[in-house]
């Protein structure tokens, strides 16, 4: 597993600073996320700063290759399953032994790491691509219309998880109270509400982030596989073999389907020791990528005033293309 070095096509090259086309940060639209940090608007949604500078990075340097995988999302919608279910796909072989499978070495956004936040990001880790002899399998939290045009233009495919804006918000909730207000109460769960309707909110506006995709996948099935998390859980076996399918690595029969099921499956991972411990990506623990993975756990949480919310602009921003959840 080779190191990122300059020479690498996805290494940053500090000759290559895009100076042209970076704005200053302080001529873009700015906003407060969760009272907590500021987020910057730039080509439409809202991001930290250093991802912001990293996408630029991105956009101007990456190659892809024609056999490259990128998996794309945004926050909260499944990223974790679905890199774990994409790893063992593209490895197209299931292992009986223990020590064989790639998921217990390490968590799965080691393996397949988030190119803005791992790779480009001033804070970038060592991250080691899991073999360069294979097809790149890489991730990404961006939009569609900042993705460098070697990846819209090659024969790279891309995988986007899209999941229902109410759990993905209740699931963002979460995971940010733990990042961001440890020791703290959580953040009021109206404001989280009103942050995500109004679309300031981290990789945000969701219902854009999710249409974009939708659209594109919609022009080009073959470049674009576009999966819900909800029919992933629904109906597991047949939305995992569509993803096998869509990526040219069919499975040979139901086993090799079951075996990823088994291996990718909540429980499982969840109490692997790589995911009970340690952090792959600066102060996120590993654990944090694990909790109920329940379709509908909005229930608990969300008043009928922050439903309806919530349902108005589903309405609104997703009916008219067809796009229910
Ligand atoms: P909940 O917070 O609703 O439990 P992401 O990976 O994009 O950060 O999304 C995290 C959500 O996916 C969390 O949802 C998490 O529990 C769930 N999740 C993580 N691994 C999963 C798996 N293997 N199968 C199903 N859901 C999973």
């Amino acid at each position: 597993m080779p190191n990122l070095t300059p020479s690498s096509p996805l290494a940053p090259t500090p000759t290559q600073t895009p100076n042209n086309e970076e704005k200053s940060l302080n001529e873009l639209p700015k906003a407060r996320f969760w009272e907590a940090m500021d987020i910057f608007q730039w080509e439409g949604f809202w991001f930290e700063p250093n991802l912001i500078k990293a996408a630029i990075t991105f956009r101007s340097n990456f190659q892809a290759r024609d056999d490259d995988v990128l998996l794309a999302s945004t926050m909260k919608t499944g990223t974790t399953w679905l890199k774990s279910l994409s790893l063992c796909i593209m490895q197209n072989k299931t292992h009986q032994k223990y020590e064989d499978d790639i998921l217990t070495t390490q968590n799965p956004h080691f393996h397949v790491p988030t190119i803005e936040s791992m790779i480009y990001s001033t804070k970038a880790l060592q991250v080691k691509l899991y073999d360069t002899s294979t097809p790149h399998l890489l991730h990404t939290h961006l939009p569609y219309a900042v993705l460098p045009d070697s990846v819209k233009n090659s024969n790279c495919k891309i995988v986007y998880i899209a999941r229902n804006p109410k759990d993905t918000l209740i699931s963002m909730w979460h995971f940010s109270n733990s990042i961001m207000r440890k020791n703290q109460d959580p953040f009021a769960l109206e404001k989280a509400v009103d942050c995500f309707c109004s679309g300031v909110d981290q990789y945000g506006p969701f219902f854009e982030h999710v249409v974009e995709y939708w659209q594109e996948s919609q022009k080009r099935p073959q470049k674009i596989l576009f999966i819900k998390y909800e029919e992933l859980k629904t109906d597991p076996k047949v939305h995992v073999s569509k993803i096998a399918e869509f990526l040219g690595r069919p499975f040979e029969d139901e086993k090799e389907v079951d075996e990823v099921l088994w291996r990718c499956s909540l429980e499982r991972l969840k109490n692997l020791d790589v995911n009970k411990s340690g952090s792959v990506l600066l102060n996120v623990p590993n654990t944090s990528f694990f909790r109920k993975g329940e379709v509908g756990d909005w229930k608990n949480y969300l008043t009928p005033d922050m439903e309806e919310q919530i349902n108005q602009l589903s309405r609104v921003k997703f009916e008219p293309f067809g796009l229910f959840f």
